[in-house]
């Protein structure tokens, strides 16, 4: 008896100073302020059922920077769209633990000397490069139409045809995507194709965020499988064989070889490119399904891209058989950018976290100290700011022109960064925009299409954390070819 009360007072005692070490925080001098929460859980719960609808009372309650706790992780939130540059030029905020976490946890690598690799790769995804991935994408995604409009015998049909919007998408852009990075090699191998590749992903991706946390692929037999599925490609020498094979994918893999990394290695990089790749396809699905959706939105973006396509036919020659786009004419058209920017701002769920390398003061732009802790976690939450009243009039409705000639203002100053979709540090996002616009000029420019009767979706926000939320459910649309329609080419 005697010895049962004793290790009972043991246990509890244990119990205590573990949630004094690990859970419990008392709020240091000039430290940001704490939200109360659950005792054990912290803000967990609250935070994982509707972050913004949380980050939001909070902000009102305590102001612009505090620290909440998701069970044993301190994490202090920056909500003021001025301190974005700050934070992101802060040089104790560290990304590189985070990365590693995710190409450990998720994709089992570790990428050698990753700081030098990724910016000398950030270079192939810009400048001439782009051009040239950006031609064959354009190359691709005519081919891929054409494929989408031909009947089961294979001849072409101007019916109507109904498919599923994520289907649609997964075999056009994304299939144009792939074979942008991978090139297209030989048709004969059965490994390593868009649509298995992309059907993997789906299902590897509903792990994500358990698996970046931690958690051991193990435990998920689903991911397992799609994970050899997806590790199922062919060699790095293969890869390099191949002439159309993408200028990033080039330098990474010799790069990889240079430092003696493993095929096994090459191919979880591999992964984690086209991971990234894989939000430009869902920022497709909400550009399209958000038209289809507002009938007034697809004929505003119509209208400027039959007017551009009229004046360019104007000026061809007669023998011209393609309407060739530059860049700047792809930047220049407004209506697009809006529809792209307000597509982004209502679909994001990005978390932009930093590890804490040594206690800081971090000053906000308008002047205040705080101290953020060492070995916490520091984030901004776009998406919390995306849904701001005060920034975006009517957050919560879907404005097709809101950004075209518009600036936007918090506490009567201009925010510089009204949409931050993509990480701050994502060489490819010019890449992944100008992918984006494409696809849609085309799309709108080759199909009409619109939603069956009664389809309807809204991003999931259980996929908080991926930097665009994948839609609760598919829906289905019908498309058919316009007439009298030429090629697009980009130059
Ligand atoms: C890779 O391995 C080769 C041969 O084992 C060695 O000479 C070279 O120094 C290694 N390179 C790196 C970057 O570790
Ligand atoms: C914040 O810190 C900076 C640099 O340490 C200092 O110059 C500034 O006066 C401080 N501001 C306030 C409001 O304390
Ligand atoms: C749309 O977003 C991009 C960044 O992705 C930005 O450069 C551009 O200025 C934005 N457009 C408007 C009109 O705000
Ligand atoms: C694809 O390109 C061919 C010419 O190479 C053109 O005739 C056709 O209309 C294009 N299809 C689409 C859907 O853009």
């Amino acid at each position: 008896m005697v010895a049962l009360t004793v290790y009972l007072a043991i246990a509890v005692a244990l119990c205590v100073a573990a949630y004094f070490k690990f859970l419990f925080r008392k709020r240091r001098e000039n430290e940001p302020p704490i939200p109360t929460g659950h005792w054990f859980w912290g803000n967990g719960e609250e935070f994982s059922k509707n972050a913004v609808k949380f980050l939001h009372s909070t902000q009102k309650k305590i102001g612009d920077i505090f620290t909440i706790r998701l069970f044993n992780q301190h994490m202090t939130v920056i909500l003021d769209p001025h301190s974005y540059e700050k934070f992101v030029k802060e040089r104790n905020f560290d990304f590189d633990k985070i990365q590693k976490q995710v190409n450990h946890n998720v994709f089992s690598f570790e990428l050698v000397n990753a700081r030098k690799m990724l910016k000398e790769a950030g270079k192939t995804v810009r400048g001439p490069y782009l051009n040239k991935g950006m031609a064959q994408f354009s190359n691709y995604l005519n081919e891929t139409f054409t494929e989408v409009t031909q009947s089961s015998t294979g001849e072409h049909t101007d019916e109507w045809k109904t498919a599923g919007l994520r289907s649609f998408n997964s075999q056009t852009l994304f299939a144009s995507l792939f074979y942008t990075i991978f090139g297209k090699g030989d048709a004969s191998d059965a490994r390593f194709k868009p649509l298995s590749v992309y059907k993997n992903f789906d299902t590897f991706h509903k792990y994500f965020n358990f698996l970046w946390l931690g958690m051991p692929v193990k435990l998920f037999p689903k991911a397992v499988k799609a994970l050899e599925g997806l590790c199922n490609q062919p060699t790095s020498a293969e890869l390099l064989q191949r002439d159309d094979l993408s200028e990033y994918l080039r330098f990474s893999t010799n790069f990889m070889l240079e430092h003696n990394q493993t095929e096994q290695d090459i191919i979880g990089h591999n992964l984690v490119y086209l991971h990234v790749n894989y939000n430009t396809f869902r920022l497709a699905f909400w550009s399209l399904y958000k038209l289809l959706e507002n009938r007034e939105a697809l004929e505003g973006l119509r209208k400027e891209i039959d007017e551009v396509v009229r004046c360019k036919r104007a000026e061809m020659d007669d023998d011209d058989e393609e309407i060739v786009f530059s860049m700047e004419e792809i930047d220049s058209l407004k209506v697009l950018d809006s529809v792209v920017n307000e597509t982004l701002r209502v679909s994001s769920g990005v978390f932009v976290v930093r590890s804490v390398l040594e206690d800081t003061e971090f000053q906000m732009e308008n002047g205040q100290n705080f101290t953020v802790r060492k070995g916490d976690k520091v984030a901004m939450y776009p998406p919390a700011m995306h849904k701001d009243p005060e920034i975006f009039e009517n957050p919560d409705e879907y404005k097709y022109d809101r950004f075209v000639d518009a600036k936007f203002y918090k506490y009567g100053k201009e925010v510089k960064n009204p949409v931050m979709a993509f990480g701050a540090l994502c060489p490819g996002k010019k890449y992944a925009i100008v992918q984006s616009k494409w696809f849609l000029l085309s799309s709108m420019y080759s199909f009409d299409m619109e939603l069956c009767d009664g389809e309807s979706t809204q991003p999931d926000i259980n996929y908080y954390g991926h930097e665009i939320l994948p839609p609760t459910k598919e829906v289905q649309i019908r498309y058919k070819l316009r007439q009298n329609i030429e090629k697009l080419s980009f130059l």
